[in-house]
């Protein structure tokens, strides 16, 4: 860290975006295992949210994974990676007054700990919530049977660990609730915390 001055102090505050964007900048950090709803939901709530004027940034865990985060892997070692890089990116966007919304599997406790302690205050932990049974009878991408078979290692849910959030800001069954009732939900949530009074 030697030789770098950041300029942080001449640099517009978060306020001054807030005001032009008429909403507060957040983070909305999707938490729950491959399948169980996050990207549906996140995507969804990302086009509600246009629709209805607010400036919003999708972060999602296998697009990041193809450019920023094209060298790391699923080892705890390159998950944590994976989040602190993912958590700093959605920081600067909510600095800037954007809705942020990040769909990562984010799979313990110390990496959602991480995440929260990047973004500060911002944050607003959503725990899509679906059994691992269910979302491996979905199995959209068919990354279980692969994994079940040993061809995907330390898969989440199989031979990775998830750890349930225990206290989430929200948390969405998808698996008892319809998809549109999760939706609304959601969406409801995002604008009574990213509205200005
Ligand atoms: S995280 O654990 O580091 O938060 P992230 O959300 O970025 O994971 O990526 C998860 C996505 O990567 C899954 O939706 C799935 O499509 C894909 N994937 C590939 N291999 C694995 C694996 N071993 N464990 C979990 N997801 C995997």
């Amino acid at each position: 860290m030697s030789h770098i001055y950041p300029i942080f102090d001449t640099i517009l505050r978060k306020e001054d975006k807030e005001e032009l964007l008429k909403q507060h900048g957040k983070v909305i950090w999707m938490v729950g295992l491959s399948g169980s709803g996050k990207s549906t939901l996140a995507r969804a709530a990302e086009n509600t949210l246009h629709q209805q004027g607010k400036m919003t940034m999708l972060l999602d865990g296998d697009n990041l994974r193809v450019g920023v985060n094209n060298n790391l892997g699923f080892s705890d070692e390159d998950r944590t990676e994976n989040i602190r890089r993912a958590a700093e990116v959605a920081k600067l966007f909510a600095n800037n007054g954007i809705v942020t919304i990040c769909s990562l599997i984010s799979p313990t406790e110390k990496i959602r700990q991480m995440a929260k302690s990047i973004i500060g205050d911002s944050y607003f932990e959503v725990y899509i919530d679906c059994p691992l049974d269910v979302c491996e009878q979905r199995d959209v991408k068919g990354l279980y049977a692969k994994a079940r078979r040993g061809e995907i290692k330390e898969f989440t849910g199989i031979s990775s660990p998830f750890e349930e959030p225990q206290q989430p800001d929200l948390r969405l069954q998808t698996s008892a609730l319809s998809i549109e009732a999760c939706h609304q939900l959601l969406v409801d949530n995002i604008l009574a915390i990213t509205s200005i009074k």
